[in-house]
């Protein structure tokens, strides 16, 4: 370890929440998947190996954003290219990676999962998949950086699903409503053609959601507060 700044005891800590939190609602499967948070020049992230379902900030290594090791004993994740990709290319503050159930289902089938919801405009749209590579490439992070223009979510073809966010907690929702939307695609598709919302009907969805600051709980205001 080197100076302090660079031990991001608090986000080791919140990485390892956001783990345990991944896991209790069942997006984890033993040691895939990865996480990990950006600050400043610094990124906390999730070791190789690791149980992630029970994860300590002791799992947690902190690394510069060439990957070098500056905090912590463990090796961090095999995707940490990816994830160092990810903050570069999109300047996110987080990044979640998981083997989820529904998500890896659809990467095994689909080119592309179509906004079949409007809450998958939260994640952009439509979640293309990113083609093929073996996990921890330079091609898999080629492949997943590529699929992620405009999007805060891809699906990986035949292992799984990220996303990412402007803070931790946003990019952990990200990996739930993905993983709701893939779901729900899910069932939907076994009981028919599901329905794609066409251009003008996304559009009008984001000028709602804009004007009614949507998914925000919102003040009364004065005057009918009075008449309640
Ligand atoms: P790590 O244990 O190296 O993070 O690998 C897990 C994984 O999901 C690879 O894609």
């Amino acid at each position: 370890m080197t100076d302090s700044s660079s031990a991001l005891g608090l986000e080791r800590a919140a990485v390892a929440d956001a783990c345990r939190r991944l896991g209790a609602a069942g997006l984890l499967i033993g040691t895939a998947g990865n996480v990990s948070v950006r600050v400043g020049e610094r990124v906390a992230v999730t070791a190789t190996g690791a149980v992630l379902a029970q994860l300590t900030a002791g799992q947690v290594s902190v690394v510069d954003l060439d990957g070098k090791v500056v905090a912590g004993t463990l090796r961090p994740t095999s995707e940490l290219e990816l994830h160092l990709g990810v903050y570069r290319r999109y300047g996110a503050g987080a990044v979640v990676h998981t083997h989820a159930p529904m998500a890896t289902a659809l990467s095994c089938v689909l080119d592309e999962l179509p906004c079949i919801h409007y809450q998958l405009l939260a994640l952009g749209g439509s979640v293309r998949v990113a083609p093929y590579a073996t996990f921890g490439t330079p091609e898999l992070a080629e492949s997943v950086l590529g699929a992620l223009e405009g999007r805060s979510a891809a699906l990986m073809a035949s292992h799984g699903a990220l996303t990412h966010g402007p803070t931790l907690d946003k990019a952990v929702e990200h990996a739930l409503l993905l993983e709701w939307a893939c779901g729900v695609y899910q069932h939907a598709a076994a009981l028919g053609t599901p329905r794609v919302l066409d251009e003008q009907q996304q559009r009008a969805v984001i000028e709602a959601a804009i004007v009614r600051n949507y998914g925000t709980t919102q003040s009364v205001p004065p005057a009918q507060e009075g008449n309640r």
